[in-house]
């Protein structure tokens, strides 16, 4: 399948057009960004890394039922995918407080939380992704319905429920995460974007060691092996 026209390009990936109309090229890019921060040019293969554990993460929730824009991967970068119009929220889901809730709520950092807390943030770079609420979600006309909210939420938690178990199998515990979803051409709402390193917190599970992008964010230095470690763990090896 053939890239024809660079469609958007964001943070970690760039989307092009094919020949086909309801299929789109996601080439995963290798530079490392941090919250509002610019690019470092710390290169060393992150787009193939992320490429390759999204992946494995979206074949396991196909197999588990859960519908996704993943159709298979061109090479070692490049994923093809069902074209979807994205909904603009970041669905987060948090198992253990850390990062932006810690700091939110003066939530210990590390607490268990007693229960999957699902949040939405407004995915606009211009304001910094902003953490709202149901109704800022019809408000901004991000989705038609209060039942599409209801059923991110109800897909979000079930990714958890999935992946959760799945990661602990591995020695990571799976701290949180960032999902976000599209509409394809039936309207049905599917899993879309990447889950990564740089979109999942994990720690593992007997250190607490950080084998994510926060290693990067909070410049603990060894990156590169974090993530390697993640596509190890996932693939098994
Ligand atoms: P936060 O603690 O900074 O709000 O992040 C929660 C989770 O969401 C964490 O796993 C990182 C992920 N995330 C993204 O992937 N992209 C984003 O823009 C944000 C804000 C968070
Ligand atoms: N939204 C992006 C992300 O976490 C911001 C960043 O590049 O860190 O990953």
């Amino acid at each position: 399948m053939e890239k024809i026209e660079l469609l958007y390009e964001g943070k970690g990936k760039k989307l092009y057009t094919t020949n086909s109309e309801n299929l789109l090229v996601s080439e995963f890019k290798d530079d490392l960004t941090a919250f509002n921060a610019e690019k470092t040019g710390t290169e060393f293969g992150k787009g193939a890394l992320n490429c390759k554990i999204s992946t494995e993460i979206f074949k396991l929730l196909e197999k588990n039922g859960i519908k996704t824009h993943f159709i298979n991967m061109l090479d070692d970068s490049n994923m093809l995918v069902k074209k979807v119009d994205i909904i603009n929220i970041e669905v987060v889901i948090r198992n253990i407080a850390t990062g932006s809730l810690t700091k939110r709520l003066a939530i210990k950092d590390g607490t268990v939380l007693p229960f999957t807390l699902v949040e939405f943030y407004y995915k606009d770079d211009s304001l910094n992704d902003p953490i709202i609420n149901d109704e800022h979600c019809i408000l901004l006309d991000l989705v038609s319905n209060e039942g599409e909210l209801e059923e991110l939420k109800r897909l979000g938690r079930e990714v958890n429920v999935i992946l959760k178990p799945f990661f602990e199998s591995k020695g990571l515990k799976l701290v949180d995460f960032k999902l976000e979803f599209g509409k394809d051409s039936e309207d049905n709402i599917i899993l879309a974007d990447e889950i990564s390193p740089d979109s999942c917190r994990f720690w593992d599970t007997q250190t607490n060691e950080k084998l994510d992008k926060d290693r990067f964010r909070q410049n603990l230095g060894n990156v590169k092996v974090a993530y390697e470690e993640v596509l190890k763990r996932v693939l098994g090896e």
